[in-house]
C-alpha cells in the first residue's frame, strides 16, 4: 500500500513512520510511505507557499498552486487519481471503521495543511475525503496524517505480523478490549485473575469477553449502545 504525504515539513512526518512496526513494515516492502514536501513546487524561487487571507482576518493560508503541482506530480507519477484526504477539524471524525475502509486502497494521498489553513479552490479541485482525528485543533495536519497512516497501516495484511492481533481489539464489535496480564503472576500484592492461569480456553474467553463488555460499559457507554451483544449478554449485564 502506498501513502503519499503532501506536507510543509516532510522530516517531522517521516521521522515518525520510519520508526517500530511501521518502519519495519516499509523496509519489508508492505508498505510505501513518501513524503512529498510542498514547499518544492513554491511559486517564487524564495520557497513562497502562503499568502494572507483575502477579506482579512488571522494569519496566512497556503497558496493553491504549490498544493496543487505536489498533488499532480504524484498524479502523473502513479497515472491515476487516488483518494486525496485532507486533514482537518472540519472533517469526518475518523474511527476505527474509516481506518479498515481506507485499507483497501492501493495508493492514498494525504494533504497536510498548516497556518490558517489552505485556499478552498485548490482543496474543491483535489481532495475526495476530509478526515479529523478529534474536536480539537492542532498547529498542522501532520501529527492527524502520521496517526491515519499508523491505523490503516496496522490493518494492511502482514503488517502486525500476528494476523490475529488486529482483528480481537478495541472496537471489534463496538467493545473495547479486554484487560491483559504477563509475567509475574504475582506483582506489588496483584494477582493475575485466576481464570487466566487455568488453562480452561472456554472459561478465559467467556470472562475476557465479559471483561470488553464492562469496561466498554465504564468507560465508553455511548459504544455499547451499539455493541452486538446476545441476549444472555445484555441479561447477564443488566443483573450485575
Ligand atoms: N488539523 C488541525 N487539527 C486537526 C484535527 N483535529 N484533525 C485533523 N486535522 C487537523
Amino acid at each position: 500500500m502506498n501513502f503519499y504525504i503532501l506536507t510543509l515539513f516532510p522530516e517531522m512526518v517521516m521521522n515518525g513512520l520510519n520508526t517500530s512496526i511501521i518502519g519495519r513494515a516499509s523496509e519489508a516492502g508492505l508498505l510505501q510511505i513518501e513524503a512529498v514536501n510542498i514547499r518544492d513546487y513554491a511559486v517564487n524561487k524564495y520557497g513562497k507557499v502562503d499568502d494572507y487571507p483575502y477579506g482579512g482576518g488571522a494569519g496566512m493560508l497556503m497558496q493553491a498552486q504549490p498544493v496543487y503541482d505536489a498533488w499532480q506530480s504524484v498524479v502523473e507519477r502513479i497515472g491515476k487519481k487516488p483518494r486525496c484526504i485532507y486533514m482537518t477539524p472540519q472533517g469526518t471524525r475518523f474511527t476505527q471503521k474509516t481506518a479498515k475502509d481506507l485499507a483497501k486502497e492501493e495508493d492514498i494521498v494525504l494533504l497536510c495543511g498548516h497556518y490558517e489553513g489552505i485556499d478552498e479552490r485548490v482543496l474543491e479541485e483535489i481532495v475526495t475525503d476530509h478526515i479529523s482525528i478529534g474536536d480539537y485543533v492542532l498547529t498542522g495536519g501532520e501529527l492527524p496524517a502520521m496517526v491515519v497512516v499508523d491505523a490503516v497501516s496496522r490493518m494492511v495484511p502482514g503488517v502486525l505480523g500476528n494476523e490475529e492481533s488486529g482483528m480481537k481489539e478495541s472496537f471489534e464489535g463496538n467493545l473495547l478490549e479486554y484487560p491483559q496480564y504477563s509475567r509475574p503472576e504475582e506483582w506489588n500484592g496483584k494477582k493475575v485473575p485466576f481464570v487466566l492461569l487455568s488453562g480452561h480456553h472456554k472459561n478465559i474467553e467467556t470472562w475476557r469477553r465479559q471483561q470488553s463488555i464492562l469496561l466498554t460499559k465504564e468507560r465508553r457507554p455511548d459504544l455499547l449502545e451499539k455493541a452486538e451483544l446476545t441476549e444472555r449478554e445484555w441479561k447477564w449485564l443488566n443483573e450485575i
